[in-house]
């Protein structure tokens, strides 16, 4: 494998693809044997709050956010490099009638411990899992919030183009932009004006749309992402296939899938056997699959 060889591995791995490993291990100790400034980007995914344990001992309340992920993130801060990003997707639970707040605690607990925070995505899931309510409507949206080291992180919206609105008046007007034409020089020596090739693609915005995971779940795992959204992160924060990808609570391996599938270095940590199982599994079976088609990829509104 060829990152083995950019830097020790931390533990036996519990399998490795091409690309990379993951670790049954305790994040805080996977990150502890991470050399300083060793990675790119983390997109991760904690427990959430009121989740039921997934580890015998552990109780997802405020104090395990203010304590023990407090501590992943500190190592985060460690092993991150000067320009990489760190993607928290998290949403706080109800606690009966009130929302509860960890969400924005968060946002101002890791301010604190010396992280910039750069942006707030919204993932907007257009068939939320059904439920009726007597005073609050069913939750369609998590956050992705962005912390990077310092203002200048990676930011590659180029590899994220998607189809623009495409009717006459838009048509228009984007071809007006001055940044949508190219001078070319003829061979008689006469420049000329040339409107720039996929100028009918546009940057996505901030608002994610993707459904929920609806694959099969072998494992049961309660709270799994889609591989749309570590798609996304990843081709919009790296940029080659030495980049390298963390997500040091891995569950089914999903930031795996995503970073195996668009050629990046990967490492990930899971506490529990039985899904580092299931991520093995899935591993196997998905690197077998093509890249994802962009109408697969997160939809956002450009
Ligand atoms: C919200 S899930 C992540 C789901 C993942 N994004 C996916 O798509 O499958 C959080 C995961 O963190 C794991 N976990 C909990 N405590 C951990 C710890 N101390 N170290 C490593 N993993 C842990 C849980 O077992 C669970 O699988």
């Amino acid at each position: 494998m060829g990152h083995a060889a950019v830097a020790p591995l931390p533990a036996a791995p519990f399998f490795q693809t091409e690309h990379g490993s993951a670790f049954q291990m305790d994040a805080v100790e996977f990150l502890q044997s991470l050399a300083d400034e060793s990675v790119d980007l983390v997109v991760t995914s904690p427990p959430y709050d009121g989740q039921p344990k997934y580890q015998k001992g552990d109780v997802y309340d405020r104090a395990w956010y203010r304590d023990k992920f407090m501590a992943v993130t500190a190592e985060l801060l460690r092993v991150l490099k000067p320009d990489g990003n760190f993607v928290l997707n998290y949403r706080s639970r109800r606690y009966n009638k009130e929302r509860g707040t960890i969400q924005y605690e968060l946002v101002f607990w890791l301010r604190e411990q010396g992280w910039l925070f750069a942006e707030d995505f919204i993932w907007g899931k257009p068939s939320p899992p059904p439920g009726r309510f007597n005073q609050c409507l069913k939750d369609a949206v998590e956050y992705c919030f962005q912390f990077a080291k310092s203002g200048s992180f990676r930011f590659f919206p180029e590899n994220c183009l998607l189809p623009a609105r495409w009717d006459k008046k838009d048509r228009e007007r984007r071809l007006r932009l001055p940044q949508n034409h190219v001078r070319v020089n003829e061979p008689s020596g006469h420049g000329r004006i040339r409107v720039k090739a996929a100028v009918e693609m546009a940057r996505p915005s901030n608002l994610l749309i993707a459904e929920p995971e609806f694959g099969k779940n072998p494992a049961h795992h309660p709270a799994r992402f889609p591989v749309t959204l570590p798609d996304f992160f990843i081709r919009l924060m790296t940029s080659s296939a030495e980049d390298l990808v963390v997500d040091p609570f891995g569950g089914t391996g999903t930031t795996a899938v995503a970073a195996e599938r668009l050629g990046r270095r990967w490492m990930v940590s899971e506490i529990l056997p039985s899904y580092c199982e299931t991520m093995r599994e899935r591993l196997q079976e998905e690197t077998r699959q093509p890249s994802l088609a962009i109408s697969e990829r997160v939809v956002t509104a450009p």
